[in-house]
């Protein structure tokens, strides 16, 4: 492979990291690498996109303090810029998070290609797209993968790499280690997996929980019930399957399936996705209102927050203040 031959600055030597798009996701990478200590340069094409990102920025900060900041950390050290071009013009790692559009995606994954220095790497977050079907404009594929985050990418550590066909896998475990080195925990995919591994799960809990607000069977408030005082209290310490390993009680995972297994054929599930019509999105809607209570987004957003670090120093899993 040629496109990654020119000189890489190396994952532990990266200060420079730009973010394009910054939105929810790219706005929680642009204040996770602030607070790893890297210069982070922005663009966003939305007239009020320094302003929301400032805000997200701001509204993110006490968390990060209270997690501890990498040495000469500071929300200072973020320059919004005119142009896509002036953003990744010194970047040695570029984040893309534009909205989830094939199309869009395409033509922006080239249009970076283009403009940023030969041989640094350039991730999308994409939440489901393959690189190979993003990379088909770009002259340098070989540079692009995804960097799949959760929201938000300062306080989850999980992300998901993967390439596309055309990726350079020197390119791929590139980013796994530049991910490493900035304080995340990293799932390498030596595969393109529709919606990788995480997307795959939730989604199917998801079309579950639609079907079960479009048939009236659970309110919006039930569901979320169902998960935050039930399995979702196990899932932050195991996973669900060394969870489902001691429902098997001393015989394990393999009483477990001799017990349940035969159940998976039960008709629980329907996973086909529901009709998103006009009764079901504002069932969904107006429920998310009711079980709100009152409390804003920003409420929730910190209010989340406080819980996803309360959890994580409960499970001894604090992000290192290491980074840039
Ligand atoms: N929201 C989530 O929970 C989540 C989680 C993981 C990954 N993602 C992925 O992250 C990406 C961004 O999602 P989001 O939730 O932040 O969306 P968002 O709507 O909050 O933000 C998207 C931003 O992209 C900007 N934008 C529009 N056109 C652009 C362009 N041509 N170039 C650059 N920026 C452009 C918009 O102005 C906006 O600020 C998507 O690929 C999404 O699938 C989202």
């Amino acid at each position: 492979m040629t496109e990654l031959s020119t000189p890489t600055t190396a994952p532990e030597d990266v200060r420079r990291v730009a973010c394009v798009g910054a939105g929810v996701i790219g706005g929680g990478w642009v204040a996770h690498f602030l607070a790893r200590g890297y210069d982070v340069t922005a663009w966003d094409p939305a007239p009020d996109a320094e302003a929301r990102l400032r805000r997200l920025v701001d509204a993110a900060w006490p968390a990060l303090e209270h997690l501890g900041l990498a040495a000469g950390a500071s929300a200072d050290r973020l320059t919004v810029t005119a142009t896509l071009e002036e953003a990744v013009a010194e970047a040695q790692f570029v984040q893309e998070s534009a909205p989830e559009k094939l199309d869009l995606k395409r033509e922006l994954l080239a249009k970076l290609d283009a403009a940023t220095p030969a041989g640094v790497v350039v991730a999308s977050s994409t939440s489901g797209y393959p690189m190979t079907d993003m990379q088909t404009e770009a002259v340098t594929p070989g540079r692009l993968v995804v960097g799949h985050p959760f929201n938000p990418p300062y306080l989850i550590p999980l992300v998901e790499v993967v390439g596309g066909g055309r990726t350079d896998p020197e390119a791929v475990r590139w980013a796994a280690r530049f991910y490493e080195v900035a304080g995340k925990s990293v799932i390498t995919m030596d595969r393109e997996v529709p919606g990788f591994i995480a997307n795959r799960l939730q989604e199917a809990l998801w079309r579950e929980a639609l079907h079960m607000v479009a048939n009236g069977e659970a309110t919006v408030r039930e569901i979320d019930l169902s998960i935050t005082e039930g399995p979702g209290l196990r899932w932050a310490i195991m996973g669900p399957m060394l969870t489902f390993a001691l429902a098997g009680g001393e015989g394990g995972m393999a009483h477990m399936l001799d017990h349940f297994g035969p159940s998976l054929k039960s008709p629980w599930t329907r996973l086909e996705a529901p009709e998103l019509d006009r009764a079901l999105y504002d069932a969904v809607v107006a429920g998310c209102a009711e079980a709100a209570d009152g409390r804003s987004i920003a409420d929730l957003v910190a209010e989340r927050d406080q819980g996803v670090i309360d959890v994580l120093r409960a499970t001894g899993r604090l992000p290192r203040a290491g980074g840039a």
